[in-house]
Order: structure tokens, then sequence, then C-alpha cells
């Protein structure tokens, strides 16, 4: 598969998702709450809370036009969510979780959720992200492991999926050091499940 070294538009048509059909997403919405929670908790399993990149996601609020939700015949079939982050003192984003509802997979709809999410957040001026993922789904938009090399995150992680992509020039070449959480701190109506469950 090709490797793309920076994110555009070019990227996008080797990922696979330019020529796709048109495919529902639009912003998600606080209606979506519990929907998301149970697809979550379908793709994930349980053990979902306790994931490294949850720590920097946790009593946060998403970075703002980038909770994207999908959606066939007013269900939600696809969720994918961006966060603020300082990698190291560089500001950026952190891709994820990302799901699909088991029935619809397998169609682009995660690739096309990932194109619309990297759209936006370069329209947005957004110039970085962060996800950990596997390297074999995310390379084609140009995700690299060589841009995460000298950051770490706040837990144990596989170091192969923990990957970056700059959307604007040399974004990370300076991103050093620990990646910490950026976003806007959620009420405790806005936070997620296993925290109001926990509240309970
Ligand atoms: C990963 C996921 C979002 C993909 O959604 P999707 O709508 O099926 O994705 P697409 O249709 O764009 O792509 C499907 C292709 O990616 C491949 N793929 C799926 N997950 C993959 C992975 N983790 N690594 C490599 N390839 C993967 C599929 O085998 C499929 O290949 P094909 O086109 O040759 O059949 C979905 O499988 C899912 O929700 N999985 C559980 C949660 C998860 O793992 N999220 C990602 C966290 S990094």
């Amino acid at each position: 598969m090709t490797l793309i070294s920076n994110f555009d538009v070019q990227a996008l048509a080797f990922a696979g998702v330019v020529g796709k059909p048109n495919l529902p997403i639009a912003s998600e919405s606080p209606a979506d709450f519990w929907a998301r929670e149970r697809l979550l908790d379908e793709a994930f399993g349980a053990a979902r809370s306790g994931k490294t990149a949850e720590r920097l996601r946790e009593g946060r609020l998403p970075a703002r036009g980038l909770a994207l939700a999908a959606r066939d015949a007013g269900k939600l079939i696809g969720t994918l969510r961006m966060w603020h982050v300082l990698a190291g003192e560089v500001p950026a984003l952190l891709l994820g979780p990302l799901a699909v509802a088991k029935a619809h997979r397998s169609r682009g709809l995660g690739r096309r959720l990932i194109a619309e999410a990297l759209v936006r957040a370069a329209s947005a001026g957004h110039k970085a992200v962060l996800l950990v993922g596997d390297a074999a789904y995310y390379e084609p938009f140009g995700f690299s492991r060589r841009y995460t090399l000298k950051l770490s995150l706040p837990g144990p992680v596989i170091e192969a999926r923990f990957l970056g992509l700059e959307l604007e020039g040399s974004a990370l070449k300076s991103a050093k050091g620990l990646v910490t959480p950026a976003g806007a701190r959620a009420l405790p109506a806005q936070r997620g499940a296993r925290e109001l469950r926990l509240a309970a």
C-alpha cells in the first residue's frame, strides 16, 4: 500500500475514500449519547474505559465540530470524535474512538468518517493529529509512527500503534514529551456513561 507522507486530497484518494458512495455523516447531537455508548460497548467491550487514550478524553469535551455521527434511517451506525491535546507543547488533536456498527462494516464508512474528520480539522486550522490504532488502517491517510517517536502517552500502549499525522508543514517536528489533555472540561451531564454510572 502506498505511504503518503502528509495529508492532502491525494491522501484521501489513496486511502480509498474518494469515489465511495456518499454516506450520511454529520455532526453528532446530544441525543446520540446513549446510542454512541452502546456502539462503543459493542465495538470495544467493557474494557474500553481502561484504554490509555481514554486518559486524554475523560472529563473533557470533544473538539468543536469534530464529533461525527453516521446514521442509517436515523439510527447511529458510526461514530468518530477528536479531542484537543498537547503533544508536549504542540497543540494537536487526538483521533478516536472510531467505531462502525457490525452490520455496516466494510462499506467504507470507517474511512469516510476519518476523511471527513481530517478535512474538517484541516479546514478549522488544526495542524496535527495523533491516535492509537492499527497502522495498516491509518497509514493510507499519512499517519506514521515517525511523528510520535519523541512523544509518550499517559499509560501503556503498544508503541507501533501510536501514530501521528501532520496536517500542515512540519507541525510535529518539535513535538516531544508527554501528551496531555487540553480540551474544555465537560459538565457532569456531558460526561461518559462510565463516569455517570460511577457517580450514580
Ligand atoms: C475499524 C472499523 C471502524 C472499520 O470500519 P469500516 O466501516 O468497516 O471500515 P472501512 O469499510 O472503511 O474499511 C474496512 C476495511 O478495513 C479493514 N480493517 C478494519 N479494521 C482494521 C484494522 N484494525 N486494521 C487493518 N485493517 C482493518 C477491513 O478488513 C476492511 O478491509 P476490506 O475493505 O479489504 O474488506 C470497524 O471495524 C470497527 O468499528 N471496529 C471495532 C472498533 C475498532 O477497532 N476501531 C478502530 C480503533 S483503532
